[in-house]
């Protein structure tokens, strides 16, 4: 490993363990949505910017946005970004890492321009925690915030337009949010979040494709009653038919090739030890990379929690939240990284994404490409969550002769 790389490595990953103080939750990473620990993240992730030469500012969506000047005036950009949300109870790296890793990439040049500008967004969210809708922050960057995402509503009852507003920004401005159409393509840099780098012995891998995911609420509709005196063959108990309907759920994942498949959160009410459940909420999660096998896993999903309802005496409803196509990274920006992934040493990998991530949307409107690094253990959404300093110097050497070979070679 070249020596020059390292020590920036080391500042990147003490930088992501900086930015995980900044929670809801003492004792935790929890960073919902323009929550007030973003304004701290902010502060940081604006001084290191600025550091690096980069002018600041924070776009109508949240987005941290720095523009590091090339030799062409307002010429073409490269974008280079990942998100600054978390989901509950997250570790320091997942999102954070692209974002800090750009910024090192940028303090790297030195004051060096090149024949194009760069821009480094930090996403404000991307994770779907808060309002139940992912992508918010990469939305708004391609144009694609309307109406029904700026009522959504949050667990308080405040809309996404609520909540722009709260953080003292103004969701008439989204318009700025918006890239420029002269752009050259975006890169994300991100932990693997899996084990397969790792088994493989290898630091960095070159994403191919990220898998499609749909996300949906699903909902069982019974009666309370009294836990003691209502004989089980007379109960419409809507948390049995939910913990029946959570065992089909993994049974179908299993029984089909490549596909996953998540009930990650149920909430019964009234939520009484002694008391018949009334309803029980879920969330539902289907990724694969065919979006075939997709929809009808979670049309198959869904006809099973119907006739378990109907078998029980409840009723099941359910709402799409997300239906998110799978989405392959742009061959030529892949090629570049390909090209500057052998120029550094490193073995060529690639593979496909089961995790989302906002290159998935930038892809609707640019070149997108993504490379992952290794996630030790291959723990990710958890407080465990890791990244080797080697790897990251790995990333930086990668990214360093990819921008080189653009200025080399355009
Ligand atoms: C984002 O982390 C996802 O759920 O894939
Ligand atoms: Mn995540
Ligand atoms: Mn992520």
């Amino acid at each position: 490993m070249m020596p020059s790389y390292l020590a920036p490595a080391h500042e990147i990953v003490a930088r992501c363990r900086q930015l995980a103080v900044h929670t809801e939750e003492p004792g935790f990473v929890t960073r919902t949505f323009l929550s007030e620990p973003m304004r701290c993240v902010h502060t940081d992730v604006r001084a290191w910017m600025e550091q690096a030469g980069m002018s600041v500012r924070i776009d109508g969506a949240g987005n941290i946005r720095g523009y590091y000047a090339g030799t062409i005036e307002d010429g073409p950009r490269l974008m280079i970004g990942s998100h600054l949300d978390t989901v509950p109870r997250a570790g320091a790296f997942d999102g954070i890492l692209g974002v800090v890793l750009g910024i090192g990439l940028v303090g790297l040049l030195n004051g060096r321009r090149l024949p194009f500008p760069i821009e480094i967004v930090g996403f404000s969210e991307e994770e779907g925690v808060r309002f139940g809708m992912p992508f918010i922050g990469s939305r708004a960057v391609i144009g694609e915030i309307d109406d029904a995402i700026l009522g959504r509503l949050d667990a308080n009852g405040l809309s996404v337009a609520d909540a722009i507003r709260a953080y003292g920004l103004d969701p008439a401005s989204l318009g700025q949010a918006v890239a420029t159409e002269r752009t050259l393509g975006y890169l994300e840099f991100h932990i693997e979040q899996g084990p397969v780098l790792e088994s493989l012995n290898l630091p960095l891998g070159l994403v191919s494709a990220i898998a499609g995911q749909s996300r949906l609420e699903v909902r069982f509709h019974g009666h309370a009653n009294h836990a003691g005196t209502t004989p089980m063959h007379l109960r419409r108990d809507a948390l049995a038919g939910a913990a029946e309907w959570i065992g089909a759920v993994e049974r179908e994942a299993i029984a089909t090739t490549g596909l996953v498949a998540t009930v990650g959160r149920i909430e019964a009410r009234p939520g009484a030890g002694n008391v018949v459940a009334a309803s029980a909420v879920m969330s539902l999660d289907v990724r694969h990379t065919d979006d075939d096998v997709r929809s009808k896993a979670v049309t198959r999903l869904l006809s099973c929690a119907t006739q378990i309802a109907a078998r029980r005496g409840l009723t099941s409803t359910s709402e799409s939240q997300l239906n998110q196509p799978a989405v392959a990274m742009d061959e030529n920006l892949t090629e570049r990284l390909a090209r500057a992934l052998a120029n550094s040493g490193y073995r060529e990998h690639r593979m496909a994404s089961g995790a989302g991530h906002d290159a998935m949307i930038m892809a609707k409107r640019m070149p997108a490409a993504m490379l992952f690094l290794r996630s030790p253990g291959g723990i990710s959404h958890h407080p465990d969550e890791s990244v080797l300093p080697e790897d990251v110097a790995a990333a930086l050497a990668t990214g360093f002769n990819f921008l080189e070979q653009w200025e080399r070679h355009g």
